[in-house]
């Protein structure tokens, strides 16, 4: 049996904790936060369950197998930090770090303690990200063009970071599973309305291959959407998370030249098919995740949102940010190119 600790029981952490408690081989020995407050709710819901208002009687104690970190991102290096070298696997929300660096310095004492990270990347378990995952590997989409997603509420705003912190490692995270390589570049524009914070961001991801994505992410929306469209040769989706049913809709459209002449001269044709609603598994994407921190555990496997995950996602953001310092100017992600710099907007003038 897994014994684990929970340490933040904020918005987040009852979620993680109901989830936990769900969990098959795992058992919550313990609840932390800094809030009275927060530990009175624990109480409340968990009355089987101890808390206590010092992370290190989590994190000291030889009874916890596993810490789940759902704190601020700021917190997460050092919490993480002294997790690992007390021998603790470790369950990080996202994102990972607040920086490379310590991305890096993490995954590297994980290995040598032989003890596993796993990132919080909740969307990959959904019924949708799966059926995508499957439709883009079964080469049903045919080559990708884009991926555009919308992401947009109003608030909830963070004390301790901006909008690209917040919501851009959900699609970040989502595009690293399905798309499967490293992008090329970044270009991020934003603004900061109310604490300093960008709390809107417009941000493009250029790939191999032509293949663009597009971030509109936004905590001063009136609205609350979750939209996210894929482009491929062969079809295109619609992914809808907010609908309770025909949350994804594959169409058979597109756009083919039919002759191999000069563009100009060449016949376009418009592909106008069937439009399928495929069936998703339902589950709640947080216990599958759950129980899969358990079973590779258990069976030493390698997550797929492992700290390497989510060490990609941090370069991601990192890159992002100071995209969005330089007013939008595209900084390079590709190792073979000289380090992180900033360039030009447009791919095609990287340069080598
Ligand atoms: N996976 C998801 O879909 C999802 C959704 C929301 C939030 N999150 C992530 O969860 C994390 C927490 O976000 P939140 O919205 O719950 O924040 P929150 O501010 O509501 O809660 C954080 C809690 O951690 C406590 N805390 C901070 N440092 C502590 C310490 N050293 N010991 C004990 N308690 C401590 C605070 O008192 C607070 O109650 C963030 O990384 C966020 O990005 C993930």
């Amino acid at each position: 049996m897994l014994r684990i600790g929970v340490i933040g029981y904020g918005y987040w952490g009852p979620n993680l904790v109901r989830n936990f408690v769900a969990t098959d081989g795992a058992v919550v020995s313990l609840i932390s936060d800094l809030d009275p407050a927060a530990l009175k709710r624990a109480q409340a819901s968990h009355p089987m369950i101890r808390t206590t208002p010092n992370d290190n009687d989590i994190i000291l104690s030889p009874m916890i197998d596993a810490v789940v970190i759902a704190t601020p991102v700021s917190s997460h290096y050092e919490l993480s930090k002294r997790a690992l070298e007390n021998g603790k696997h470790i369950f990080v929300e996202k994102p990972f770090t607040a920086s490379v660096r310590h991305a890096e310095e993490l995954i590297e004492l994980a290995d040598t303690m032989n003890l596993k990270i796993m990132v919080d990347h909740t969307f990959l378990f959904t019924g949708a990200v799966k059926k995508i995952k499957q439709l883009i590997d079964d080469g049903v989409l045919g080559r990708l063009f884009y991926f555009d997603s919308i992401r947009i509420n109003l608030g909830l705003l963070q004390k301790d970071s901006n909008v690209v912190w917040d919501l851009a490692p959900h699609d970040l995270s989502i595009m690293d599973h399905l798309i499967g390589s490293n992008p090329v570049s970044v270009a991020a524009t934003g603004t900061a309305h109310i604490n300093g914070f960008e709390d809107v961001a417009y941000v493009t991801i250029f790939y191999p291959d032509n293949l663009i994505a597009h971030l509109n992410i936004n905590w001063l929306s009136p609205v609350k959407i979750r939209m996210t469209m894929i482009g491929g040769q062969k079809k295109m989706l619609v992914w809808n998370d907010l609908k309770a049913d025909e949350k994804l809709k594959i169409y058979d459209r597109g756009v083919e030249i039919n002759n191999k002449e000069a563009s100009y001269n060449a016949r376009i044709n418009y592909r106008s098919g069937d439009v399928w609603v495929p069936r998703l598994e339902q589950i709640e994407a947080l216990q599958a995740e759950t129980q899969y921190f358990v079973d590779c555990i258990e069976n030493n496997l390698t997550a797929i949102n492992d700290g390497v995950a989510g060490l990609r996602v941090v370069r991601m953001i990192e890159a992002i940010i100071e995209s969005l310092k330089t007013g939008g100017c595209a900084i390079c992600l590709q190792k073979t190119h000289a380090p992180v710099r900033s360039v030009s907007l447009y791919p095609a003038e990287l340069g080598g």
